[in-house]
């Protein structure tokens, strides 16, 4: 039995959350694996009804459960998935940026994954004014930066692709923090000689992953340049409606899309759950890894093959061309897991 804690979020949160209970709710009927979910609240609506948003009981619940799924929330992400990511230590956030059938990609066939650094960089909110000039902190530190060099290269071993990883950091400018980032990558890169390693600049990682993203298999790199660039991945392959995350520690793992609350299609049934449904076959992965649980790698195929059929009958929502509703796509997603 898994217990699934679900974070439904704010804007297009709610509507991805039912898609994705539906979607749950049909695996579960199929292959018999006892899933509990529980529906949870954080974010701005929490923010506004108890002054806090990521309120107690939540976190607890979260805690409590074997994984969590965490549809997006607005204004107050950073008090929300930056406090979650960094109380559990949640260190890899591992964003694929994949080519899936009649998407309105820049190019076709790409398949590459970044692992961001979610712990530290400019994200620890350390930020304070002096006079009239701002100060934001910016940590790096060997410890961080080790664990997502190593768990980067063993994605690369898993994958069995073109078997590379690519440190993007901006060494040549910020020579102590992301000196001692690029420094650390290749160390570790030593210990796996069979992967190839190279470095790059995010300036030129940004260009090259429009240029010729095909050239790409795994991206390590800090937790800002990851945030960013990882958008950016997400709109060479079709948009960000196609964008699934996960955010993985030692023992806990949360499951989010990479995009946020999109305030601008939020209850006009316009979102595409996509996004959600990949990040919840990202969690079946996780839990079949952890558990060696076959059960769990078969729903996660099946998970990601239903959208893959869907999308290449040219059955689309408006993001990615099409004219489906949020509900509507995911009624097609459920025929085709049946
Ligand atoms: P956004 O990622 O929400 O939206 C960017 C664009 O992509 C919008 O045009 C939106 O309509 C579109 N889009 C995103 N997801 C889509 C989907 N599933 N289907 C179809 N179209 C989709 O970025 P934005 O507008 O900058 O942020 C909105 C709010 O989300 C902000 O309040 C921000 O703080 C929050 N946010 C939360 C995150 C999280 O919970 N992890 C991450 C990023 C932003």
């Amino acid at each position: 039995m898994y217990k699934i804690s679900l974070i439904t979020g704010d804007g297009i949160g709610p509507e991805l959350s039912e898609s994705v209970i539906k979607v749950l709710e049909t695996v579960n009927d199929k292959l018999n694996l006892r899933l509990e979910i529980e529906k949870l609240e954080a974010g701005d609506k929490a923010l506004a009804k108890t002054g806090k948003a990521l309120p107690e009981p939540t976190l607890h619940a979260v805690k409590r459960s074997d994984a969590c799924l965490k549809a997006p929330v607005g204004e107050s992400a950073a008090d929300v998935i930056v406090v979650l990511r960094r109380m559990l230590n949640l260190y890899a956030n591992i964003r694929p940026a994949k080519s899936y059938p009649n998407m309105p990609a820049l190019k076709d066939n790409i398949d590459l994954v970044i692992a961001r650094e979610n712990t530290e960089d400019l994200y620890t909110g350390m930020e304070f004014e002096i006079g009239s000039t701002a100060v934001a902190l910016r940590t790096i530190s060997e410890q961080a930066s080790k664990r997502i060099a190593k768990y980067a290269f063993l994605i690369a071993i898993q994958r069995d692709l073109k078997r590379k990883v690519t440190c993007v950091h901006k060494s040549n400018v910020m020579r102590k923090t992301d000196g001692l980032f690029s420094r650390v990558c290749s160390e570790v890169a030593r210990e796996f000689p069979k992967i190839e390693f190279e470095q790059m600049y995010v300036d030129a990682c940004a260009m090259n992953l429009i240029r010729q993203p095909e050239s790409f298999d795994v991206i390590v790199t800090t937790n800002l340049f990851g945030d960013i660039l990882s958008d950016e991945a997400a709109q060479v392959v079709g948009g960000l409606g196609m964008a699934p995350a996960a955010n993985i520690g030692e023992s806990f793992a949360l499951f989010e899309p990479v995009h946020g609350a999109a305030f601008d299609i939020a209850g006009k049934q316009a979102a595409n759950p996509s996004s959600f449904i990949l990040s919840a076959k990202m969690m079946f992965e996780w839990l079949g890894m952890k558990n060696k649980d076959q059960k769990c790698f078969e729903v996660a195929k099946k998970l990601e093959s239903a959208v893959y059929g869907v999308v290449k009958d040219g059955i689309k929502t408006k993001d990615i061309g099409g004219d489906k509703t949020t509900a509507e796509f995911t009624q097609y997603v459920i025929s085709n897991i049946s």
